[in-house]
């Protein structure tokens, strides 16, 4: 098959272009690099033994997309690029609602004039908000509780209107619990720019002397060691998921949702004791006051997609942190290290 990939060089995309390529699709790649580097796609384009083709551009320009879909004929969508940071979400909503939400309409619009109506999306657990208990299903009412997640709500709400007003359409939704880990040959990873929102990635960079400590959010929670409890993916396994739905969309039209985790949730704790364990040695912290917005405990249950794609996750917890590490070790400050 001939894929667009938008977002195709951050930490996601770059994993499921290898991916795409290694099951042998031709695969174009379209990123305005806002938040990543060309040279994930090279190092790509080493490991798969063959190059993904890459256009710098931005998706809310139409006829930029236009172009890509006249020269390269994908067949199917899958659709990474937009932002992600939840508190940088509440500063600069605008932004958020701009890149993700119209940047969304522009490539859907573009795919509609070329008659490409198969797309993957990249959604996340973020949409089911505060007020359904875990484990999450894909049937429960979702309602985000800021920008960012708003900006994927949104995006489900669009793609499922485009699927109810014609058949042709094919549609999955994914829904990310939270990714980690790296390829296991260390040469592509996660590669935040500036201060590490996420967990892992900053302990990564504590454990490597680029950060002192740890900020634990909340030792007080209601869970057994009293902080929050996560839903953690392998980046590969995800990866796998989004080739496993795109299988599924050649044999089915409409619109669906799957939750892409383990369905396990392990806590902060735990995760930086593995993390430990990973490296060999103890990771300075510090437990602090609560994150605003944090939810204690939410997890997937991953049944639909064993179900319908007959995908689940494969990786541990052990090999999520000892492929971090091997990642953050080789390349210490990123792709910038190269
Ligand atoms: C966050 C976003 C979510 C987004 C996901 C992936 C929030 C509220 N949610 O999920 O919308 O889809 O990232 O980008 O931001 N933690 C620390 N110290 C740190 C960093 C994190 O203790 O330095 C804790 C957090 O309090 C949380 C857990 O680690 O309990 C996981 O945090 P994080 O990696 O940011 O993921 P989520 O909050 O689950």
């Amino acid at each position: 098959m001939r894929i667009l990939v938008t977002g195709g060089t951050g930490y996601i995309g770059s994993h499921t272009v290898l991916t795409l390529l290694e099951a042998g699709h031709e695969v174009v790649v379209v990123d305005n690099l806002a938040n990543s580097s060309e040279e994930a796609l090279i190092r790509v384009g080493e490991l798969a033994g063959r190059q993904a083709a890459f256009v710098e551009a931005d998706i809310t320009d139409e006829a930029a997309l236009d172009a890509v879909f006249a020269a390269h004929s994908p067949e199917a969508v899958i659709h990474f690029a937009g932002l992600k940071a939840v508190g940088e979400s509440a500063g600069i909503p605008l932004e958020y609602y701009y890149n993700n939400v119209a940047g969304t309409i522009s490539l859907l619009r573009s795919m509609e004039r070329h008659g490409v109506r198969t797309i993957v999306f990249s959604s996340s657990a973020t949409v089911y908000g505060e007020h359904n208990p875990s484990p999450y299903v894909e049937k429960m009412e979702i309602g985000a509780m800021n920008p960012y997640g708003r900006t994927k709500e949104q995006i489900e709400d669009i793609l499922s209107d485009l699927g109810a007003s014609d058949p042709r359409w094919r549609i999955a939704l994914l829904r990310y619990f939270n990714p980690v880990g790296a390829h296991p040959s260390g040469r592509i990873g996660e590669d935040p720019q500036g201060i590490p929102n996420n967990l892992v990635p900053f302990i990564a960079q504590v454990a490597v002397g680029r950060r002192e400590k740890l900020m634990v959010f909340g030792g007080d929670y209601e869970t057994p060691d009293g902080t929050c409890l996560r839903d953690f993916i392998h980046v590969v396994d995800l990866a796998e998921g989004h080739a496993a739905a795109l299988r599924y969309l050649e044999e089915h039209a409409g619109v669906h949702r799957w939750n892409l985790g383990s369905g396990r949730g392990t806590s902060v704790l735990e995760m930086l004791h593995a993390f430990e364990a990973a490296v060999g040695a103890p990771i300075p912290y510090e437990i602090t006051a609560r994150r605003a917005g944090d939810l204690p405990a939410f997890w997937a249950d991953p049944s639909s997609a064993l179900a319908d794609l007959g995908w689940s996750t494969t990786k541990t917890v052990a090999q999520m942190c000892q492929d971090h590490w091997r990642w953050q070790k080789n390349n210490p400050l990123g792709y910038q290290s190269s």
